[in-house]
């Protein structure tokens, strides 16, 4: 029983009540920001220096060298160092106490461009779970002058006050030419491979920038490499201000009544993207304001109007380049550097809007070769360039990919479920703003517009996936003709033997080679396919045999071939190759006797495919594949 006497009333219970400082809540909190278990922390800990380290250098315009070293400490059970260096451009000594030593401390989120980072947590929130389980400072290297020494400081957070400590602070040599940082992390960690660990998101991270380069050292000693597939950077994005319709009456007030402009006019064209000084004076004679008004003395009621007036304004959507898509070529070429699939199709959608942040919506397949057969297919799911391993179910990119109808592509799937079959989905959200459903950045906000692009962009994939394995099947159901029509040829020289008297041996072999050369091109042609079918399969990439890209025109027809090209001039290859697929079966024997066709007709009656004829002198795939690449 309460006795009421005891218990507390408000001014006992105000004594208690305090401010919460922020590194206190997350820390208690740490798994809000994915330190959630010690598997999990290093993966998250790697994540935010490596994402860190991408950005700075392509912002700084240098193509990223990145090495992730972690190592084992000695009489330890779970305690690892974690260093990740980089060729970036350095951090200058002022600022590293508060880049990794003050959480909600950075420079990207305050403004609408693309970037891996966006909310001033990553590198200090490793640093402060670092500082929790193993009571070790993080040591920071920085050289932003390439003429000059590096800074080297060991640093602790003040959880109480959010605030950095140095501990020691001093110049050290930086062991090679050029500016970067390198930041070692001691944590308790625990260290694996395979699903959602280091490894695999460095081959990820590889696949989505193809022009960044890795090296890895993992506590056991092993190295793995990625070395970069791609020698130019992604473009440089553009800086871009809130537009207009994706604003709220809140902020629309505040950025009003903080703005330090001295006009209506200034304010409306310099703090939003698209409106000029003819959107910015309909405006104002909308909401009878005038131009010349000081924002920070407009009212709230004549602010409200204001802001409606702006909603209701036909201004343009907003810019579009403050987005740096990976693109096609990028996502063919990085997926076919870590997957050794068959074949791989690509596509990427125009930018789209939602909540007034432009977005743009990526994704490339990869089908058979060595994926798995008869597994789910594997999603890997990509923002801003960087894997996100966690959350699948909760992402809207994977409500999206069950939203597909992929048999209609020729995979398996039970309704409302992953496709099964030897197929990699890989989709990219790339946004000014990516609206992730948690601060650790593992999945993507269920918003209508982004799910429906999502949607679009895998059917687009898809359509072409749909169209390669047809084709392959109609290769398969020739080769099986093949083997009827091989059957039938003894047959055939026996009658031959009985009306002639002779051997017969001739025309087997011609007829044996026929068959073979019929069929054999006709299959290699199928699974070319971008021959007869260049604009619907356009994106694409179909891997041969022996690991190499087919080539429009080039790789798949041998020179042999081509030297006992008898075709008919004028007919192009895709019909050829069309009829002898369709009319096998009223192919002309007459025409494959010895004594009218061979030697020199012997060969089938299909031109061996050649670029020029089709107009297609620089297939995509050759380029993407070049000596330069190599
Ligand atoms: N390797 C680096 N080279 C140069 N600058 C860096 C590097 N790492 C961090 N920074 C700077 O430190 C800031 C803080 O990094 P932090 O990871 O804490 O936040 P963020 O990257 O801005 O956002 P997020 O929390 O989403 O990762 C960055 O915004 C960037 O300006
Ligand atoms: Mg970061």
């Amino acid at each position: 029983m309460t006795v009421a006497g005891n218990a507390p009333d408000a001014q006992s219970m105000a004594k208690k009540q305090q401010e919460i400082s922020v590194a206190d809540f997350f820390a208690k909190n740490r798994h809000m920001l994915g330190f959630d278990n010690a598997r999990k922390a290093l993966l998250t800990a790697v994540k935010e220096a490596v994402d860190n380290s991408l950005d700075a250098c392509e912002e700084a315009r240098i193509l990223p060298r990145i090495r992730v070293e972690i190592r084992k400490i000695e009489a330890t059970e779970d305690h690892y160092v974690l260093s990740v260096r980089d060729n970036g451009p350095g951090i200058m000594k002022a600022q590293i106490p508060r880049v990794f030593g003050k959480l909600l401390y950075g420079s990207k989120f305050h403004r609408l461009r693309m970037s891996r980072g966006q909310q001033g947590i990553g590198i200090s929130a490793a640093g402060m779970y670092g500082q929790i389980t193993t009571a070790k400072p993080v040591q920071i290297t920085s050289r932003p002058h390439k003429s000059k020494p590096a800074h080297y400081y060991e640093l602790r957070m003040d959880l109480k006050r959010n605030e950095p400590e140095i501990l020691v602070d001093k110049e050290v040599e930086w062991g090679e030419a050029g500016t970067g940082t390198m930041v070692d992390i001691t944590m308790k960690a625990t260290f694996f491979r395979g699903r959602q660990s280091v490894d695999e998101y460095l081959e990820q991270t590889a696949i989505a920038n193809p022009h960044a380069e890795f090296s890895f050292l993992a506590p056991d000693g092993t190295e793995r490499t990625f070395p970069r597939a791609a020698t130019e950077l992604p473009p440089e994005p553009v800086e871009i201000q809130p537009h207009p319709h994706g604003i709220e009456l809140g902020i629309f007030t505040r950025l009003l009544h903080d703005s330090p402009h001295r006009s209506m006019g200034v304010f409306l064209t310099s703090s939003f993207s698209r409106v000029t000084s003819q959107a910015a004076g309909q405006v104002c004679r909308a909401a009878g304001i005038p131009l010349s008004a000081v924002p920070g003395d407009v009212h709230h009621a004549e602010a409200e109007k204001l802001f409606h007036a702006l909603q209701k304004a036909d201004l343009p959507p907003p810019r579009t380049d403050c987005l740096a898509p990976i693109g096609v070529e990028h996502i063919l070429k990085g997926m076919h550097k870590e997957l050794g699939a068959e074949f791989y199709a690509a596509t990427t959608r125009k930018p789209a809007i939602y909540r007034g942040n432009p977005f743009q919506i990526e994704v490339g397949l990869a089908w058979g070769g060595k994926l798995e057969s008869d597994s789910i297919a594997r999603v890997i799911r990509f923002a801003n360039r960087v894997p996100l391993q966690y959350q699948l179910s909760a992402c809207a990119s994977t409500k999206s990919v069950m939203d597909v109808a992929w048999k209609s592509y020729g995979l398996q799937q039970s309704k409302g479920s992953l496709p099964v079959g030897p197929l990699v989905i890989m989709v990219h959200m790339a946004s000014v703003w990516v609206p992730f459903t948690n601060q650790a950045k593992e999945a993507i906000a269920d918003y209508d517009e982004i799910r429906k692009e999502f949607k679009l962009a895998l059917q687009e994939a898809g359509r072409k996936v749909g169209i390669y394995l047809k084709k392959k099947q109609a290769a398969a159901n020739q080769a099986k003709r093949r083997n009827i029509f091989n059957a039938y040829i003894e047959e055939v020289v026996k009658a031959y033997q009985s009306i002639t008297k002779e051997d017969g041996d001739d025309l087997r072999q011609a007829l044996l080679d026929t068959a073979r050369k019929k069929t054999e091109l006709a299959e290699k042609l199928e699974a070319m396919k971008h021959k007869d079918a260049p604009e619907e399969l356009e994106g694409t990439l179909v891997i041969g045999e022996d690991g190499q890209p087919l080539v429009p025109g080039s790789a798949v027809v041998s020179e042999k071939d081509l030297a006992q090209d008898d075709s008919e001039p004028g007919i192009p290859a895709s019909e050829q190759v069309a009829s002898l697929k369709d009319g096998d079966d009223e192919t002309d024997l007459e025409s494959l006797l010895p004594a009218k066709s061979a030697p020199e007709h012997g060969a089938a009656k299909v031109k061996p495919p050649r670029a020029e004829a089709h107009g297609h002198a620089a297939p995509t795939t050759l380029s993407l594949f070049g000596d330069d690449d190599a």
